[in-house]
């Protein structure tokens, strides 16, 4: 058993979800397998089950977004939750108030589960290591560093698909360089073993030092596609993108967008994802987005059946008044 962690403690099990980095690889099927038996949920008439019946969930977004917290929302009330949505438009930090003010307040109000965005790496931590020992902290995306529900639904996504990681190859394209979503996808396709994880992009959008996460980097398109089983497109991030990092969409599309012709590389049956917000004709073109390759909205679907067996997973670990299972 691997030594406790701010996410798992002394028994193995998950107190909080903050990173996919160091989780045990037996933690991170269990989230895929639980998720496996909530698709049924979500497919049957009446969508709900009594898991967190009585429990508050906070969805608290310091940053945008709306996938990630209109299926945080929808995993939460599937699993019979309350559920308040707090922006920052809305919230007392424009007026000033501190984070941690936020959090006692909200703590006062009963709140069981924070869903956390924030646009600070080390946010969710922060949050994680300041609350109250019966609140749960679930990290939506947190700066640059981490998104594990969104790297764990896509690995679920690839699971449906493709279910044997070791025979495959996945390339990750875009901007490597400002995306939590690569690096918990890195994590992620790591710890399952996945045969090849390459990064594709320009120069001026890869960390340096990636090549210390084992995955092989490409620069070049058709050399970074070449045989894969699953391509993983991702936005410019260009809220987060300091200086002028490329010449421009247009010359980006003709090196790095995915159209049919650069999808006739890779393996004849290879899926195409994005986490979403998708940039038609910047990163990809819509033809490939909406064609028989692509398994976007799928995501999409899965990312519910995630959030619920992360929250179930959790919340599972506490007793009723909050104190964790011995
Ligand atoms: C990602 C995010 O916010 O990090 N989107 C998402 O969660 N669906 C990726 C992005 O914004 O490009």
């Amino acid at each position: 058993m691997s030594a406790p962690t701010l996410q798992t403690g002394a028994d193995g099990r998950l107190r909080h979800l903050l990173t996919v980095e160091g989780l045990p690889r037996p933690r991170l099927e269990e989230l895929l397998n639980t998720a496996e038996s909530f698709l049924g949920v979500t497919q049957r008439e009446v969508k709900k089950v009594p898991l967190l019946r009585g429990k508050t969930v906070v969805n608290l977004f310091f940053e945008s977004s709306t996938r990630t917290r209109t299926t945080f929302e929808l995993a939460a009330k599937r699993l019979s939750a309350d559920v308040i949505n707090l922006s920052v438009s809305t919230s007392a930090t424009v007026k000033g108030e501190s984070l941690l003010d936020t959090l006692r307040n909200l703590e006062a109000m009963h709140a069981d589960i924070f869903v956390v965005r924030h646009g600070t790496s080390g946010a969710a931590h922060f949050i994680a290591q300041h609350c109250l020992p019966h609140v749960a902290v679930l990290n939506a995306g947190d700066g640059r560093h981490a998104h594990p529900t969104q790297a764990l639904l896509d690995v679920f996504t690839i699971r449906r698909h493709k279910p044997n990681f070791d025979q495959i190859k996945v390339a990750i394209v875009g901007d490597i360089l400002n995306s939590r979503v690569a690096r918990s996808q890195i994590h992620a396709l790591t710890i399952l073993d996945t045969a090849e994880v390459r990064v594709v992009a320009p120069r001026t959008l890869l960390p340096v030092g990636i090549e210390s996460l084992g995955v092989k980097v490409f620069t070049d398109l058709t050399q970074g596609l070449a045989g894969v089983d699953v391509i993983i497109m991702l936005r410019l991030q260009k809220e987060r993108m300091r200086g002028a990092l490329l010449p421009s969409e247009h010359e980006y599309y003709r090196q790095f967008g995915l159209t049919e012709a650069r999808l006739q590389g890779a393996h004849p049956e290879a899926i195409v994802m994005h986490p979403g917000p998708i940039n038609r004709g910047v990163e990809i073109d819509s033809s490939v987005a909406d064609g028989a390759r692509s398994v976007i909205l799928e995501q999409v679907t899965n990312g519910i059946a995630i959030r619920m067996a992360a929250m179930s997973l959790i919340m599972g670990t506490r007793t009723q008044d909050g104190r964790e299972v011995g």
